[in-house]
């Protein structure tokens, strides 16, 4: 059942036997493009509120996280291209809400979709195991971070528009589903925030969609680099050059 993807592979290696584990899974696919009519902030009934409510199992949720370490890393800190992003940290909700709206099609994800399946890791309860895992680990000490062309006009963005969800940090509310964007990458970020701007993050929160609607794309750096050096507390970070030891 699970999938073995050996973590020495080059990550160009890597994508293309991703891209061609897609192809395979046709049937995947057809299910994937289906899906892309679905636009909903907070889907009903599924697999989150059923993760939400289920005992994690740590031990499983390591053998589980084997699988999304191929690209989110061992440690979980993703890439600072912003290729993939890092999870280390993340609120339990918020990966449990992301990972089951990537698997009931609400969020697009073609590279990761065909690994997170059910018939790859399982239901709810590995959804919650591996949340449970991700969330508990220290976050990349060297994160990406924007140009710092304008960082002044980006405090007072931030403040003036993010702060009453994503907190005074940008650590984000695990009780409301909001995002930690403190510590992230400056790329992902900026990915992100553009597809949620222009509505192709399905799964978005259209009081967040309404709030940045008239941001300019100087707005949209500026805030950004300004979150990308927002710093989680000193006990969530790990030391520079950290290596998990539960994937040696
Ligand atoms: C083949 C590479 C790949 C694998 C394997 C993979 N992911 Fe991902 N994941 C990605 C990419 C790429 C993104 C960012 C997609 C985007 O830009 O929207 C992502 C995004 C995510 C997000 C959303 C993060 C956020 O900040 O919203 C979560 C949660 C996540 N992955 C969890 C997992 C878990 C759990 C696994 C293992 C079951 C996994 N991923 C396996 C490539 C992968
Ligand atoms: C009304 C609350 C709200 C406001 C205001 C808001 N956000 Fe968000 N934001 C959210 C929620 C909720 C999500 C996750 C949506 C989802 O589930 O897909 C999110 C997601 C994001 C993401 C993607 C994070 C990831 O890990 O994928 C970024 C980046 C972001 N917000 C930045 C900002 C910035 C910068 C501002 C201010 C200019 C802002 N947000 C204002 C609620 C808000």
């Amino acid at each position: 059942m699970k999938k073995t993807l050996t973590l020495s592979l080059a990550l160009g290696a890597l994508l293309a036997a991703g891209a061609a584990f897609a192809a395979e899974k046709a049937v995947d696919q057809k299910t994937f493009e289906e899906n892309k009519t679905k636009k909903e902030w907070m889907s009903q009934g599924g697999e989150r509120e059923e993760a939400l409510h289920l005992a994690p199992n740590k031990e499983n949720g390591k053998d589980v996280y084997e699988v999304c370490s191929a690209c989110h890393l061992p440690e979980g800190w993703g890439q600072t291209d912003g290729t993939f992003p890092q999870l280390a940290g993340q609120h339990r909700t918020v990966i449990i809400k992301q990972l089951a709206d990537i698997r009931d099609g609400h969020r697009d994800n073609p590279t990761m979709y065909p690994f997170a399946l059910p018939s790859e890791i399982g239901g709810p309860q590995s959804i919650a195991d591996v949340a449970d895992y991700i969330s508990g680990l220290k976050m990349n000490p060297e994160n990406g971070v924007g140009p710092g062309t304008d960082l002044a006009h980006g405090k007072k963005l931030y403040e003036d528009n993010c702060v009453r969800c994503h907190g005074a940090q940008g650590e984000g509310d695990n009780d409301k589903f909001f995002p930690r964007i403190q510590g992230q990458h400056y790329e992902y970020l900026l990915r992100q925030y553009q597809w949620i701007k222009a509505g192709k993050r399905r799964n978005a929160n259209p009081d967040m969609v309404e709030q940045i609607k008239n941001f300019t794309d100087k707005d949209t750096v500026d805030v950004l680099d300004y979150v990308s050096r927002l710093k989680p507390s000193a006990d969530m970070i790990a030391p520079v050059g950290w290596k998990n030891p539960d994937f040696k």
